[in-house]
C-alpha cells in the first residue's frame, strides 16, 4: 500500500475549526491501523497554541514561488500519538488569527499548495498519493500538472480530494490565474478548467484535475450531482461521475466513550444506560433548569446558522416550548439566531438553555444529558453531533439530508428496527411533528431502553471508511498505467 499524505488546513488535536479539522485527525491513525502510511501536512497557523509549536522539530527552509516572487518557507515536524504531522511555516502568510476569510486568501493558499509540493523532496517520508481537503488545497493537484510532474520523483504522484462542503468554493478574480498561479488561460481558463463565470474558481480545481473526488458521505455525493445540490459545480461533477465516491466520515470512538469520558458526572455503557440519568440531574442543575430527569431534554450542539436548519426551529419555538421538555443549545453563529435564542431564553426561563459559546466539556456534558439531539439541517455533508449522539445514547431528530440521512435510521415501530427520529421535507411543522412522535417513544418505558441500546451500539468507528478510503488508493495504483 503506498504512503499517503493529507494536505490540509486544520488536524485535530493541534488546530480544528470545524468538522473537516477532526476528519483529518483521526482518518490517517485508522488508515495506520489497515497497516499504511499516512501523515499529515498542515499549514503553521498563529493559532495553534504553543504547546504544540513549543515541540515541533524544525527540517529546514527553502524558497516557495508564488508568481514572479519567492516566498520563505520553513518545515517543521511533530509526531503525537501516533500522527505524524508536518508544517510549513510562513508568519507572514499563517501567523495571523482565524483561519480563513482574508483579503488575500487566494495568495496564501496558491502559495501553500505549492510550498507544500516543494516540500515533499525535504520530507523524511515519500508520499505516492496527496490527498487533499475542501478547497483551501484544492488548487494542489493543478500545480503539480503544470509545474512538477516532469520533475524527478514527481511523476508517479496520485491525488485525491476530498470536498467536505461544497458550499465552500473560494472564488477569486481572473487575474490570480497568471498572477499566482502561473497557468495558461487558453489551457486552464476553460469550462471543464477553472474557469467559473469569468472567475477562478480554487474547489472546481481540484474537481477537474484530482484523480480521484470524495465527499463524505453517499447521499451527499449524490446531491452534488444535482443542480439544487452541486452549487454550480453539478456539470463538471457529473463528468466525473465515475471517479466521485461518497464515503461516510467515522468519530474517534476512544475521545468519544461515554464508558471513558472524564468529563461526565457519571460514566455509563449501553449496559448501564440507567446511569445516565444522573448525568441529567446534574446538567439541570448546572445549567439551572428545574431538576425533573423524567422530563425529555432535547439538545441542540451546532454552528447557529441557517444551514443547520435554524429558522425552522424560529418559527415553532412557541409550540416547541408548550410541550413537555426541556431544550438545551450550545453554539454560536449568526447573530440573529443567537440573540433569538437569548430573548427566547428570558421568555421561557425553566424550559430553554442557550448557552452561546462553545465548551467541548459541556457539549460531553449535553451529549450524555440528553435524550434527543436535533439537527434539522438544510444541508448536511456528513455531520459529526449526530453520530456523537448515537454513541452517548441520545436519539438524534434529523432531517433526511446527506450524511445526516446514511447514518440516521428512522424508528419503524412495527418492526422496531432505527436508531433515531428523521423527515423528509425542510418544514418546521413537520420536523415539530417528528419530534412530538420521538417524545411519544420516550414515555413509552419498554420501547425508550431499546432505542437508547440500539443508538449506542451502532457502529461510527472509523474502521469501515477507513477500508473504502484504503479501497480508493488502491484503485490509484491500478490505474497507473494508462495516465
Ligand atoms: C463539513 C460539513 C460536515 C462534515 C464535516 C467533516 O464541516 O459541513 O457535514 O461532517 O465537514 O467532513
Amino acid at each position: 500500500m503506498k504512503p499517503v499524505l493529507f494536505v490540509a488546513t486544520e488536524a485535530a488535536p493541534f488546530i480544528k475549526t470545524g468538522g473537516m479539522g477532526d476528519v483529518v485527525g483521526s482518518l490517517p491513525k485508522e488508515l495506520g491501523r489497515l497497516g499504511m502510511e499516512a501523515r499529515v501536512i498542515l499549514p503553521k497557523s498563529g493559532d495553534i497554541p504553543s504547546r504544540w509549536c513549543e515541540n515541533m522539530v524544525f527540517l529546514g527552509q527553502f524558497d516557495v514561488p508564488v508568481g514572479w516572487r519567492r516566498q520563505y518557507c520553513g518545515l517543521f515536524k511533530l509526531e503525537h500519538q501516533g500522527l505524524t504531522c508536518y508544517f510549513i511555516d510562513n508568519e507572514y502568510y499563517f501567523k495571523r488569527q482565524g483561519l480563513y476569510g482574508f483579503g488575500d486568501d487566494a495568495e496564501r493558499f496558491a502559495y501553500y499548495c505549492r510550498a507544500v509540493l516543494e516540500a515533499l523532496p525535504r520530507l523524511d517520508f515519500q508520499p505516492q498519493i496527496l490527498h487533499c481537503h475542501d478547497w483551501h488545497t484544492a488548487v494542489l493537484p493543478v500545480l503539480l500538472e503544470e509545474h512538477y510532474r516532469r520533475r524527478e520523483g514527481y511523476s508517479a504522484l496520485r491525488t485525491v480530494l476530498t470536498i467536505h462542503n461544497i458550499e465552500y468554493q473560494g472564488v477569486f478574480e481572473r487575474k490570480v490565474l497568471g498572477d499566482l498561479l502561473e497557468l495558461d488561460e487558453a489551457k486552464y481558463f476553460t469550462a471543464d478548467g477553472l474557469d467559473f463565470f469569468g472567475n477562478v474558481n480554487y474547489l472546481k480545481a481540484g474537481i477537474a484535475f484530482a484523480d480521484v473526488i470524495t465527499t463524505v458521505s453517499k447521499s451527499y455525493a449524490q446531491e452534488i450531482l444535482t443542480p439544487e445540490g452541486g452549487r454550480q459545480l453539478d456539470g463538471l461533477l457529473r463528468r466525473r461521475e465515475g471517479d466521485l465516491f461518497g464515503i461516510v466520515n467515522g468519530i474517534d470512538c476512544e475521545l468519544y466513550n461515554p464508558g471513558r469520558d472524564d468529563s461526565l458526572a457519571v460514566k455509563y455503557t449501553h449496559r448501564s444506560i440507567g446511569r445516565k440519568q444522573m448525568n441529567k440531574i446534574k446538567l439541570q442543575e448546572q445549567l439551572g433548569l428545574p431538576i425533573k430527569p423524567e422530563t425529555p431534554l432535547l439538545a441542540m450542539v451546532s454552528r447557529l446558522v441557517e444551514a443547520k436548519g435554524l429558522d425552522l426551529v424560529a418559527e415553532v419555538l412557541e409550540e416547541l416550548m408548550a410541550l413537555d421538555l426541556q431544550l438545551v443549545v450550545l453554539g454560536t453563529g449568526e447573530e440573529k439566531y443567537e440573540s433569538m435564542l437569548r430573548v427566547a431564553s428570558h421568555r421561557f426561563p425553566g424550559k430553554l438553555s442557550a448557552n452561546i459559546f462553545f465548551d467541548d466539556t459541556l457539549s460531553r456534558k449535553i451529549y450524555a444529558s440528553s435524550d434527543l439531539l436535533l439537527m434539522p439541517s438544510l444541508a448536511e455533508p456528513c455531520g459529526i453531533s449526530q453520530l456523537i449522539a448515537l454513541r452517548y445514547g441520545s436519539l438524534p431528530v434529523v432531517r433526511e439530508t446527506g450524511g445526516l440521512k446514511d447514518t440516521v435510521l428512522p424508528y419503524n415501530e412495527y418492526t422496531g428496527t432505527g436508531n433515531g427520529f428523521s423527515f423528509t421535507h425542510y418544514n418546521p411543522q413537520d420536523m415539530l411533528h417528528t419530534i412530538k412522535r420521538a417524545l411519544k417513544f420516550f414515555h413509552d418505558q419498554e420501547v425508550w431502553p431499546e432505542l437508547v441500546k440500539a443508538a449506542m451500539s451502532s457502529d461510527f468507528s472509523w474502521h469501515k471508511s477507513a477500508l473504502e478510503y484504503a479501497k480508493v488508493y488502491e484503485r490509484l495504483q491500478a490505474s497507473e498505467g494508462k495516465a
